[in-house]
C-alpha cells in the first residue's frame, strides 16, 4: 500500500520511553493527581499554587528528557515521504520538535510555553511559574499560566486538524489510550474519509476495534519498524 496524505496522532505513550510518564495505566499521573485539581480552569482558580507546582514539576523534567527512536522515526517520515505528513500531538512536551518534526500541531498546548491570561501573550518558558510571576509583555503578575489546554478548554487548531483528517489516506494513532475527545474521535473521521487506519500502541486502546491495522509493543520498537515498511513500500 502506498499513501499520499498521512496524519499521525500521538499521545503520552510515544514519550513514555523518554521518561515523560503517561496519564493512565500503571503509575500514570492521574493515579497521584486529581484531574479536577490540576488540569481544569476551576482547579486553577481554586488553588493556583497547586496547579503551578504540578506543571513546574513536569516542566522541570524537560531538561533531562530526549526524543526516543519513535520520535526520530516520525521526523524521518516527514522528511522522506514524498506526500504530506502532519503530526497532531496530544503531548505538551517538545520531543517531536527536538527530533526534527516541523509539520506539527500541539492540540493540547505546550509545557515549555507560558501564557498571560491578562494580555494573551504566549512565550517560550523554561522556569517555574507562580502567582508572583509578572508578564514580560504587560507587566501584570497573577495572570501567568502554563500555555496548555485544560479539560473544558478548546483544543488548538481543530479546523486544520479536521481538514487534514478529511483529506488523508492514512491515519496512524500512536501511544494514546483513545479515552479523551476530540482526539479519540479522529480515527472515525479518518475512516469516514476512506483512509486506512493504523494503531501502534503498547496494548489495545479503547478505540482498538475501529482500526483496520494494529501493531502492539513499545513505541521505540514498533514505530521505527512500521515507518520503515511505509518508506520502503
Ligand atoms: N509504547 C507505546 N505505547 C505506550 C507505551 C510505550 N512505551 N507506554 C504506554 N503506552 C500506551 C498505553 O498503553 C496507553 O494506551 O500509551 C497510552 C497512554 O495513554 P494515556 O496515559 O491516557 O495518554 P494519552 O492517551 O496521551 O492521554 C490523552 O489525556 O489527560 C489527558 O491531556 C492529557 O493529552 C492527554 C490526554
Ligand atoms: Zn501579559
Amino acid at each position: 500500500m502506498t499513501f499520499e496524505k498521512i496524519v499521525i496522532l500521538t499521545g503520552a505513550g510515544l514519550s513514555a520511553e523518554s521518561g515523560m510518564g503517561t496519564f493512565r495505566g500503571q503509575g500514570g499521573l492521574w493515579d497521584n493527581y486529581d484531574i479536577e485539581d490540576v488540569a481544569t480552569p476551576e482547579g486553577f482558580a481554586r488553588n493556583p499554587t497547586k496547579v503551578h507546582d504540578f506543571y513546574n514539576m513536569r516542566r522541570g523534567w524537560l531538561a533531562d528528557v530526549r526524543p526516543n527512536a519513535a520520535h526520530m522515526a516520525l521526523a524521518k517520515l516527514e522528511q522522506t515521504h514524498k506526500g504530506d505528513v502532519l503530526t497532531v500531538t496530544q503531548n505538551i512536551d517538545p520531543l517531536h520538535e527536538a527530533a526534527g518534526s516541523e509539520k506539527l500541531i500541539h492540540m493540547h498546548g505546550e509545557l515549555a510555553r507560558a501564557l498571560c491570561a491578562n494580555c494573551g501573550t504566549s512565550r517560550p518558558w523554561t522556569e517555574d511559574l507562580s502567582l508572583a510571576t509578572s508578564c514580560p509583555a504587560c507587566g501584570e503578575s497573577g495572570f501567568m499560566r502554563p500555555d496548555v489546554v485544560w479539560f473544558g478548554e478548546m483544543p488548538r487548531d481543530m479546523e486544520r486538524i479536521y481538514a487534514a483528517l478529511a483529506a488523508c489516506d492514512l491515519f496512524v494513532s500512536i501511544g494514546t489510550s483513545g479515552t479523551v475527545y476530540p482526539a479519540a474521535g479522529f480515527v472515525a473521521e479518518a475512516h469516514g474519509a476512506g483512509a486506512h487506519t493504523v494503531e501502534l500502541n503498547l496494548d489495545p486502546s479503547e478505540g482498538a476495534s475501529l482500526f483496520a491495522e494494529k501493531h502492539y509493543g513499545p513505541a521505540t520498537k514498533i514505530v521505527p519498524a512500521y515507518i520503515e515498511t511505509l518508506l520502503n513500500g
